[in-house]
């Protein structure tokens, strides 16, 4: 038995020590672990999140929930194959706080197991994997982006207005399947039918044989999800073989990013996302202009996705004043978020996902023009997600 006074310098020491401790923890930097490709087909769309997720963290003056960030960046060079090491490079080896990752949908998957099995906090910033947030659903993945099924599930919608019957063109990788599920879906829903659908594998740009046998097949739209570098010679390539008149394209991402790349041939194409050129509202005027004068070049939806991601993790550590170790609080407190986006007012379902408005744009010189709203408050179905 220790006595009265014994107790109470114990007591003391205890406090004093874990109150010193908590302030070494908490003068360290939070350690951000981004996990982006910087080569291959979506390079660009790695760089417009890591820099759209820095100028966040550039507006708290270099800071998340009151502490100093430090990056730690790999290259997952949309690798499947290498996502397992990558990631347990980043979470076990330099212990980062939480990881930020990534365009491609294979290698994002394969991120959620390591989250899962590690209990380290994942924002997916892209990858639309519908698995993320529906069988491998987590109390410690979210999202900032969209389910693949979203933006085609709209697309879908858009079709449908006008014609009875498409084709669809897609990488056959998780992300095409997907968003060509949700645009049968969609376009099912408005009274069209699919009459096939032709795919190659990810990130393969020989479009010929698949052009040609759309123009077989005469179907009175097509819907194509090709991304990244992909989809500017996809585009040229099917202005070029002359299916531009005849069979109107319709995409999701088709455009988002490579306009200029594009040129004349994606003049008037018709996109469905959860951002849009002209987007009026407060958040994304000033958004705007501080992503221009930071990088010199006006933001796409893959800078939105990163800032949010940044976003979402900075409420989660103010919640908990940068308190890393409480990791359940962070993860609720996401979970509750509001979340003020360029995009319009985010906020998130059950599994974690984004629920958002969906916007209807069309390609003018160098802007995805906002034309109209296509659907509102969309929520993934996400039937298997058990949280
Ligand atoms: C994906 O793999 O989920 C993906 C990649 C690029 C996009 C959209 C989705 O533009």
């Amino acid at each position: 038995m220790l006595s009265k006074s014994l107790f109470h310098a114990a007591v003391a020491v205890a406090l004093a020590s874990s109150a010193g401790w908590a302030t070494a923890q908490s003068s360290e930097p939070i350690k951000v672990g981004l996990m982006l490709p910087s080569s291959g087909t979506f390079a660009e769309l790695g760089k417009g999140v890591a820099d759209g997720f820095k100028l966040y963290v550039d507006e708290q003056g270099g800071k998340l929930g009151g502490r100093a960030v430090q990056y730690i960046a790999l290259d997952d060079e949309s690798d499947p194959s290498k996502a397992n090491e990558n990631a347990n490079k980043l979470v076990k080896r330099d212990k980062v706080d939480v990881l930020i990752g990534t365009i491609h949908s294979g290698v994002a998957a394969t991120m959620a197991k390591v989250a899962r099995e590690t209990n380290t906090l994942l924002i997916v910033p892209n990858a639309g994997a519908g698995e993320i947030t529906g069988a491998m659903c987590a109390p410690n993945v979210f999202r900032s982006s969209f389910s693949n099924w979203q933006p085609g599930y709209a697309a879908g919608l858009l079709a449908g207005k006008k014609h009875k019957t498409a084709v669809t063109i897609s990488w056959k990788y998780a992300a095409g399947d997907e968003s060509v599920k949700g645009f049968r879906e969609g376009f099912e829903k408005s009274g069209g039918k699919v009459l096939k659908d032709l795919n190659l594998p990810f990130p393969g740009v020989e479009f010929q044989p698949l052009l040609a046998e759309l123009a077989t097949i005469k179907p009175e739209a097509a819907y194509a999800f090709v991304a990244g570098a992909g989809q500017v010679k996809f585009v040229k390539d099917y202005a070029a073989a002359g299916l531009k008149n005849s069979i109107p394209l319709y995409g999701a991402f088709l455009t988002e990013g490579t306009l200029t790349a594009q040129g004349e041939a994606a003049a008037g194409l018709q996109t469905t996302l959860h951002y849009a050129d002209g987007l009026k509202n407060p958040k994304n005027d000033k958004f705007i202009a501080a992503y221009t004068k930071a990088y010199g070049a006006a933001p796409n939806v893959f800078g939105v996705q990163g800032y949010d991601a940044a976003q979402m993790y900075d409420v989660g550590l103010k919640a908990v004043k940068g308190d890393t170790k409480k990791k359940a609080e962070i993860y609720k407190a996401i979970e509750n978020a509001k979340i003020d986006s360029p995009r319009g007012p985010l906020a998130f379902s059950k599994s974690h996902n984004p629920v958002q408005d969906f916007y209807v744009r069309v390609a003018r010189g160098n802007q995805n023009v906002m034309t109209d709203t296509i659907v509102k408050g969309l929520v993934d179905p996400s039937r298997d997600c058990k949280l």
